[in-house]
């Protein structure tokens, strides 16, 4: 169990101060997977689970990092920042980094931080401990950084120190999230809107494969240049054309040849999905759970069959789902390969069905997949009075 009155009385033991607290959530995403960095539409939220971290400055030059999880201490000179072995402290290091060359003078600081979101369940622990980290560090150095900036600050991290291309919608899920709403996010113009999320008779279920294939990195990656890649063939012939947000069906179907078969797979998966985010919206605000539990559904077939960033754990823990009696819509969230698929289902069956899942997982692949609620809660935020 993470606390902040644990993480306070570790930081004064080892630092010999008193830290201010915050907390960083992790994300689910309910619709929209791999429709960020094309400028398309997502619908995440933040969660109950995430990162705590305690920070103070220090008189000296050097930044102190505690990891509670791993029980490991990296000591860096502000001086010489460069991504490090120990991969948790790059998601730290990246964040100073991209302070330091934005102008800000970040001191000396000390930072004790631990986790309750599982790592590598597409709950975006990263996202998170970047979050953390700027929007603490804003605080105690007093920058007065806008919420978008320190978004896009933890993004460009993610980038450089952690090497992996990805959009914005963890970073922006985490900062921004309200307490019982999704965020709907527009991934070009950064518009977003709130959702209240009253599923009645239903609540969010997740489920985690405890799988994180290793494609999951270069995978990632490798998907977003194939997207450019379609967009530079459709460009030849509609110059227009910025990103996959301004391509049509109609535009893919004239260079379907030119595109080739997975080329354009990947590419029409990213407008059906960006359709399916729009029309989910529509079914939230009409309390149409049968239908959006569909859109769940079909966004999986989507990511498994066209974009191929699922693995037969996934995808059988949807086909289970699909076959189950009192879930509306199940798929896979977050980038793939591996972590939790995301279940609608009915809460007087919970039990019955999270044994179902679990038992047959088990038989399959000799491991019990951990099912667990979730709560909706705020973004990043300070713990109690603490400066925020
Ligand atoms: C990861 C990335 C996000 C997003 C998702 C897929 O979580 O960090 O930016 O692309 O994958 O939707």
């Amino acid at each position: 169990m993470v606390n902040f009155d644990t993480l306070s009385s570790i930081f004064l033991e080892r630092y010999q101060q008193t830290p201010f607290c915050y907390f960083a959530p992790g994300r689910i995403n309910l619709i929209g997977d791999h429709t960020d960095y094309n400028d398309g539409f997502v619908l995440p939220a933040a969660i109950d689970k995430g990162i705590y971290i305690a920070l103070q400055k220090n008189t000296g030059s050097r930044i102190r990092l505690y990891a509670v999880n791993y029980q490991e201490e990296v000591i860096v000179d502000l001086n010489e920042l460069k991504p490090q072995s120990k991969l948790w402290a790059n998601y730290l290091i990246g964040v100073v980094n991209e302070m330091q060359e934005a102008g800000y003078a970040v001191g000396g600081f000390d930072c004790v931080f631990a986790g309750d979101v599982p790592i590598g369940s597409g709950l975006s622990s990263s996202a998170a401990l970047e979050c953390g980290i700027a929007f603490g560090l804003n605080a105690v150095f007093d920058f007065h950084i806008p919420k978008i900036t320190l978004i896009k600050m933890a993004q460009s991290a993610e980038h450089r120190f952690a090497g992996v291309q990805c959009g914005i919608m963890d970073q922006f899920a985490s900062m921004m999230g309200k307490e019982d709403h999704a965020l709907r996010l527009d991934c070009r113009s950064l518009e977003y809107a709130y959702f209240p999320l009253d599923f009645k008779n239903y609540q969010i279920v997740l489920c985690n494969t405890m799988v994180k294939h290793s494609l999951a990195d270069s995978g990632y990656n490798e998907r977003r240049s194939q997207c450019e890649t379609g967009v530079a063939i459709v460009k030849k012939y509609h110059p227009e054309v910025r990103s996959l947000r301004d391509v049509t069906q109609e535009m893919l179907s004239k260079a379907k040849e030119e595109l080739g078969p997975l080329i354009y797979d990947r590419c029409s998966f990213v407008l059906e999905e960006n359709d399916r985010v729009l029309n989910s919206t529509d079914y939230l605000l009409k309390d149409d759970l049968i239908n959006f539990g569909k859109l769940m559904f079909a966004s999986h077939h989507g990511l498994s069959k066209k974009y191929e960033v699922s693995c037969p754990e996934l995808d059988f823990l949807v086909e289970l789902a699909s076959t189950t009696e009192g879930v509306l819509g199940a798929r896979m969230m977050g980038g793939g390969f591996g972590g939790c698929t995301i279940n609608l289902v009915a809460r007087d069956r919970k039990k019955e069905i999270i044994n179902r899942f679990q038992s047959a997982y088990e038989n399959e692949f000799g491991i019990t997949p951990d099912c667990f609620e979730v709560e909706i809660r705020n973004g990043t935020h300070a713990y109690k009075t603490h400066k925020s």
